[in-house]
């Protein structure tokens, strides 16, 4: 309302008109400071995406259409994110500033709720803007209950889906934590090392960008060419496991093993003051594999020799999970030796058994049902 200008029914038309559709009745316009839109991953204050798999998701009664409004911060002149309706499966789609209409089918809604996911799925390029959502008339969210089983994932382009038609939405942790039914947080960086060194264009290594905001494209941003502390009491809730599979590019960068071990246990210090009693899981490299002749590893024994520390100390939740021979070269893209998507699936497909052989159980059904 601007000031001096009474409420009159005249006033409120207006109002209503500037939100209404075609047939005079007005939309729904959710604004992003709703608290019933549930956001997971990293958003800065804009409020904008940054790591690859950040989004948000929303149950609706009611609904038939769906609009993203995004801002400025939005990547241009796209930015690719993944929808999913009703967990099904997710499907990609370039939104930019602007009104931007998310196309529902609507075979894929159900009478009642309906839940939607969208996630930013690029390592790079990936800042969605979330201005507000327009839903059509008679829409309106309900409450989104988080699965009781959260997975944080460390890692780096092995992790983040660097490669993919549909990047991190088609990765392992991704998939693994589908297939839990849990929510999960990616925190992973291609070309970043663990060490807190400048690798492949990356300036900081996972070891500083972990308790960041932003990814490590902040540095290549022009209108947000800064980093700021990542606020842990954000992530609702905390996480129940976390996973790291790090060290190719420490190893690429030559970082000695002494120094990498150093590296990873004060890493691992740090995060039990957030994950005071969570499981780790340390995944040893699967390696690089060849066109002919074994993988090539990297810093062997290494990741058991930090799990063995951890546990002399006094720290029995952190297991080691032992991934060799989980890829071959039949899994990866043979000019970057990175799984395939069919590679993705097969390590998914691994840690989750892998998982239940410990002694996880997938949820029976999602928290919030469709
Ligand atoms: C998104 O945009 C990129 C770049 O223009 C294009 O290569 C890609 O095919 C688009 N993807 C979809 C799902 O529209
Ligand atoms: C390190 O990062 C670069 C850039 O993302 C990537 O091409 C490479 O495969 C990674 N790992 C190694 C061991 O070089
Ligand atoms: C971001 O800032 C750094 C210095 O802090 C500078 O070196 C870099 O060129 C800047 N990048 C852009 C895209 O402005
Ligand atoms: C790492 O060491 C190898 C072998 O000595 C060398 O070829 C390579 O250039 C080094 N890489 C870096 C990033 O220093
Ligand atoms: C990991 O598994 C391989 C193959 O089964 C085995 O040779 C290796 O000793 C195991 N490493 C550890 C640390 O358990």
């Amino acid at each position: 309302m601007l000031p001096g200008i009474p409420l009159t029914g005249i006033a409120f038309f207006t109002l209503l008109s500037l939100v209404s559709g075609v047939h005079g009745v007005a939309q729904t316009i959710v604004k992003n400071d709703n608290p019933l839109i549930y956001y997971h991953g990293r958003w800065d204050l804009s409020p904008g995406t940054w790591w690859a798999g950040s989004g948000f998701k929303l149950h609706i009664e009611g609904l038939s259409s769906l609009a993203l409004d995004l801002g400025p911060h939005t990547t241009s002149p796209a930015v690719l994110v993944g929808v999913s309706v009703n967990y099904g499966p997710f499907n990609p789609f370039n939104v930019s500033a602007g009104a931007n209409d998310i196309p529902l089918a609507e075979t894929d809604l159900v009478d009642g709720a309906n839940v939607i996911r969208i996630n930013s799925v690029g390592w790079q390029n990936n800042r969605v803007n979330l201005e507000s959502i327009t839903l059509n008339p008679g829409a309106r969210l309900v409450p989104y209950t988080p699965s009781q089983l959260v997975f944080q994932f460390i890692g780096d382009s092995l992790s983040a889906g660097q490669y993919l038609p549909i990047g991190v939405d088609q990765a392992w942790p991704f998939l693994t934590g589908e297939a839990f039914k849990a929510e999960h947080v990616v925190v992973a960086q291609p070309g970043a090392a663990l060490s807190d060194i400048v690798s492949y264009g990356n300036v900081h290594g996972l070891s500083y960008e972990f308790f960041r905001t932003e990814d490590d494209g902040f540095y290549y941003t022009t209108d947000h060419n800064y980093t700021t502390p990542w606020d842990f009491k954000r992530d609702v809730p905390v996480a129940t496991h976390v996973v790291i599979h790090i060290g190719a590019n420490d190893s690429a960068q030559n970082v000695t093993a002494d120094a990498f071990v150093d590296t990873y246990l004060k890493f691992v210090a740090r995060l039990r003051n957030i994950y005071t009693h969570q499981p780790i899981f340390v995944f040893t490299p699967w390696g690089w594999p060849q066109p002919e002749g074994p993988n090539s590893y990297y810093y062997d024994g290494r990741y058991a020799q930090i799990v063995d520390s951890r546990h002399t100390m006094g720290d029995q939740q952190i297991f080691l999970v032992n991934t060799t021979g989980w890829v071959t070269y039949a899994d990866v893209f043979p000019d970057n030796n990175h799984p395939d998507i069919a590679g993705h699936q097969k390590i998914a497909g691994l840690f989750e058994n892998w998982l239940k052989n410990w002694g996880l159980k997938p949820q029976n059904h999602w928290a919030t049902i469709a």
